[in-house]
């Protein structure tokens, strides 16, 4: 029997009769360039956060360049990601041409999030190289990362915080959703992702009004007033049907995350006498996280897949 890894079409059936007629209006109103199908999905996505701005954009990479640019970093920067993942993390920031930035790769723990110590350590050696730092977290396989511990390294160190939670939606750490925590946050909204569209797009949350701006413009040629360009940007806006899509699709977000969390746990059940199956473990500190992967580690992974 073949299993689909992630059938996308069962979302579809669901989210299908709210989403057509949203389609048919928003072509009689014709507003496909930041229309009013865009403003709704961001101020329902910051409110699903707790954040005061979310700013919707083309894909989860768009996302993270434009926060890191909307940061306004200064030369030397160093810019600190985990070790392990997605290659979009790292990508986004060489897209900065304007910026003399060094990439550092600290490992992760035992649940696959940045290591604290280590960071610690890396962070007490070296941020004096730098005159701006920036810390990405990334709450990897949708488990979140150690906030408490990376926003006081950041105080410390004097570093901004960029969260990736882009494999994260809905997961809580703190009492907050992810997305809350950093100077800016960056999700990716791509289709196999546990709030995704039907193609390409992202969103970018934070409560800095002087930030929310800024990536305004960014994702907008650098434009805040027609024809006026404040700085270089992008056309890097979010598609006005992929807004509906993932709008709609937010409402059962977290009834979609916790079923993911009922079989991620008929899994941990099923597999916990298995002495060469490590599963995944939750960290002390969170409040919820969302399965975006159930990642296993085995030693003889081709053979197990
Ligand atoms: C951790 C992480 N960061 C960034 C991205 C990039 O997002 P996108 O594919 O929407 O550009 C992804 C997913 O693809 C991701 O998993």
């Amino acid at each position: 029997m073949e299993i689909k890894f992630n059938d996308l079409f069962k979302q579809w059936e669901i989210i299908e009769k709210d989403v057509n007629p949203r389609l048919e209006e928003l072509f009689k109103r014709s507003d496909f360039i930041n229309g009013k199908a865009i403003s709704e999905f961001e101020k329902n996505f910051a409110k699903y956060c707790g954040t005061k701005f979310a700013v919707g954009v083309s894909n989860g990479t768009d996302a993270l360049k434009i926060s890191l640019a909307a940061l306004e970093l200064e030369s030397p920067c160093g810019i600190i990601i985990p070790a392990n993942t997605f290659i979009a993390t790292a990508l986004a920031i060489t897209y900065l041409s304007d910026l003399n930035y060094e990439i550092v790769l600290i490992d992760c723990d035992e649940y696959y999030q940045i290591d604290g110590d280590l960071l610690e350590s890396y962070l007490k050696n070296n941020r004096k190289k730098w005159k701006s730092c920036v810390i990405i977290p990334v709450h990897l396989f949708g488990h979140p990362t150690d906030m408490k511990r990376v926003l006081e390294l950041a105080k410390t160190f004097e570093c901004l915080v960029l969260e990736d939670s882009s494999q994260a939606h809905g997961a809580i750490v703190l009492n907050k959703k992810v997305g809350y925590f950093g100077d800016i946050s960056a999700f990716s909204l791509y289709p196999g992702k546990n709030l995704g569209a039907a193609g390409d797009a992202g969103v970018i949350t934070t409560n800095s009004e002087e930030l929310y701006d800024r990536v305004k413009s960014l994702r907008n040629y650098g434009s805040s007033k027609k024809y006026y360009y404040d700085f270089k940007g992008w056309n890097n806006r979010m598609d006005t049907i992929q807004a509906i899509i993932v709008d709609e699709k937010l409402k059962h977000l977290d009834r979609w995350n916790d079923m993911r969390i009922e079989i991620a746990n008929k899994y941990n059940n099923l597999l916990k006498n298995e002495k060469n199956i490590i599963t995944p473990k939750m960290a002390p500190y969170i409040n919820k996280q969302i399965y975006h992967i159930y990642a296993v580690r085995v030693k003889n992974r081709d053979k197990f897949q």
